[in-house]
């Protein structure tokens, strides 16, 4: 990518991030996730961005909010409603000026078991980990060695059914950043392209289903999950997170 180019997916991310942490006033016990969605359309309208969810594939909302056991794309509800003890990912992606930018982040409402903290902390540090990783001539084995790893270490499993992705013109496109793999694998990583690294950590064994709603993607065994995604820029000899 061009720098232009480059700047404008910047400007993508530090919106995206931005409405994430906007929202994240609004995650309180007794809001439904309808609610929070109204919000994220609000904010988008102020922030002079389009959703890149809404439409993509026929996603019918503005942004993915999962909760608990839900792992990514958790389709917001208007009986969704949030209570003490939950965790709730919210993934935001927004369009600008024909360039994509996309992030996530994992939040506890009220007082959340021990265990669950543990997890919301593990998915954030795979992701900083796996940073060491990105460089122009790396390999996308290497970051997904590097999540499902320390995920492991943690007692934790990591999702393999969905990936992160890089992104640009276009909310997905190549290279597939899978959350798991070794050391030398995979496709390389090149200067001045930018990744969606996006570690999805569950207490489970890690296997998915779809929710009637067509969606909204849940553990198997319903144990909970946590998800965390930044865009990386990849440098000649290392990285630049931009959301
Ligand atoms: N943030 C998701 C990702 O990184 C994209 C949501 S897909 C949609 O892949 F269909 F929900 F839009
Ligand atoms: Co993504």
């Amino acid at each position: 990518m061009t720098k232009r180019e480059i700047d404008m997916v910047r400007t993508c991310c530090k919106k995206a991030r931005e409405i994430i942490e906007e929202l994240r006033e609004y995650l309180i016990e007794g809001i439904s996730t309808y609610e929070i969605e109204l919000k994220s359309i609000e904010l988008m309208k102020k922030k002079n961005v389009e959703s890149a969810f809404k439409g993509y594939r026929g996603y019918p909302a503005n942004i993915c909010i999962s909760v608990n056991f839900e792992v990514i794309h958790g389709l917001p509800k208007k009986g969704k409603i949030l209570k003490n003890g939950d965790i709730v990912s919210l993934d935001v992606g927004v369009k600008y000026n024909g360039f994509y930018g996309d992030c996530a982040d994992t939040f506890p409402i009220g007082k959340i078991e021990v265990k669950y903290i543990k997890l919301i902390k593990v998915a954030r540090r795979s992701f900083e980990k796996a940073l060491k990783e990105v460089y122009a001539g790396s390999k996308t084995g290497n970051i997904g060695y590097v999540i499902e790893n320390y995920a492991k270490k943690n007692g934790f499993s990591v999702i393999k059914e969905f990936a992160g992705h890089g992104i640009g013109k276009n909310l997905h496109q190549t290279p597939e950043v899978p959350n798991f793999g070794y050391k030398g694998e995979g496709d390389t990583l090149r200067e001045n392209e930018i990744i969606a690294i996006e570690p999805m950590i569950t207490e489970g064994e890690g296997e998915t289903e779809l929710l009637e709603d067509g969606w909204t993607v849940v553990t198997k065994d319903r144990k909970y999950a946590a998800h965390y995604e930044n865009c990386v820029l990849i440098k000649k000899d290392g990285y630049e997170v931009l959301s």
